[in-house]
């Protein structure tokens, strides 16, 4: 899939913009503080329903305006679709003309994966990181999930306020039940995709390094059928039960779970060099788009926030031949050279000060 036009209204420092970006890559070049991760935050937006660097929506509206506006329209291989995204005393989401009320059904209309300098951090930063890498994904792939951990967050949080009550057992067991049940449906779905990224996060970064066996694996609790997880996920509830009373908080579950990410055997979250880590971020998220294009069956659109920058010449073209193949919007504050000519035929736009210009 692609974007064909993106259309902002009084978003964040943009009182409109009109972009039409072309099928491959496409480069937003602007000095600092000028826009650039503000447009990629707002295809984002329309992607996943929220922004990758805050959680209050209120603060992507232009300052002193009451009502932004985010409008995609995304080509398929068959077909078109056109997202609207509307933020005034709340956020309105429409989907080709129609108002949702809940928004999964926003997740997988236009599917993105977005690589910044937050990313390239995710093998090093702590579990959250990295679960949110597996949920944002298999969220593109799947409303059944996305509402099955919607559901299971709600549950947890009214187990962990009932901590604060003293419960008795029984109390207690009712809420264990729906969340062992919820939550095994969360783990089983994780496991599968993580056991499916790995082969093709092994190829890239076989591909990438020249030859690191990159091994991923779902930490978590144990089993591979639903029942078999519930089981187990009641039982670890129920030898956790004297620590959660004394902390009123619910200590086991999918909200502790962590991607466990090895090159050669070593665990590269604690052992990895900054060089081993980045390569690994960069094998997870082209595999990650080479898994939602098997799955989904189209490439979603790729969203390189300053990551040129920051990654190495030897790992820029490495990372440049993947993204040949779809479409790719790359911000960044100036062009080398070298990269340039790598690059090959792209569009280019221009970033200043809140306004968007075609270059070529
Ligand atoms: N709600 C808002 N209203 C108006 N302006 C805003 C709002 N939120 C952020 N800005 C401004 O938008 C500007 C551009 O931010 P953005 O992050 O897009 O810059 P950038 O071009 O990506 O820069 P860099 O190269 O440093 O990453 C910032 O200077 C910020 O002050
Ligand atoms: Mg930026």
């Amino acid at each position: 899939m692609r974007i064909e036009r993106l259309t902002i209204r009084n978003y964040r420092n943009y009182a409109s913009a009109d972009v039409t970006p072309g099928g491959g890559v496409n480069l937003f070049v602007g000095n600092n503080a000028q826009g650039k991760t503000n447009l990629l935050e707002s295809i984002y937006l329309a992607s996943v329903g929220r922004s990758a660097r805050t959680p209050r929506w209120q603060e992507l509206i232009k300052w002193n305006e009451s009502e932004a506006l985010v409008r995609v329209v995304v080509k398929k291989d068959v077909g078109r679709d056109g997202v609207e995204i509307r933020l005034d005393r709340e956020k309105r989401v429409a989907i080709n003309g129609l108002p949702v009320t809940r928004i999964g059904e926003l997740m997988g209309v236009l599917k993105t994966v977005l690589f910044s300098p937050d990313e390239l951090r995710i093998v090093k930063e702590g579990p959250g990181e990295r679960r949110r890498f597996v949920d944002i994904a298999l969220c593109q792939l799947s409303k059944a999930y996305f509402y099955a951990l919607t559901r299971y967050n709600k549950i947890l949080a009214q187990r962990n306020k009932l901590l604060k009550n003293n419960p008795t057992d029984d109390a207690l067991t009712v809420w264990d039940m729906q969340l062992a049940r919820e939550g095994a449906r969360v783990i089983k779905t994780r496991r599968g995709f993580v056991g499916r990224l790995s082969p093709l996060a092994e190829a890239v970064h076989r591909d990438i390094t020249g030859s690191e066996t990159l091994t991923l694996g779902y930490e978590g609790i144990a089993g591979e059928s639903a029942e078999e997880i519930e089981t187990n996920f009641m039982a670890a509830l129920v030898k956790s039960r004297a620590r959660d009373r004394m902390f009123m908080l619910t200590h086991v579950g999918p909200q502790r779970d962590d991607l466990a990410i090895a090159a050669d055997g070593i665990d590269l979250r604690s052992y990895g060099s900054q060089g081993q880590q980045r390569s690994a971020a960069l094998s997870l998220k082209l595999a990650e788009m080479e898994l939602l294009k098997a799955e989904s069956g189209e490439y979603p659109v790729l969203l390189l926030d300053d990551v040129l920058s920051e990654l190495d010449s030897y790992r820029q073209t490495k990372l440049l031949s993947h993204i040949k193949a779809y479409q790719t919007i790359i911000t960044c504050t100036s062009v080398p050279d070298d990269v340039r000519e790598k690059l090959g035929d792209i569009t280019e736009f221009s970033v200043t000060a809140g306004s968007v210009g075609l270059i070529k």
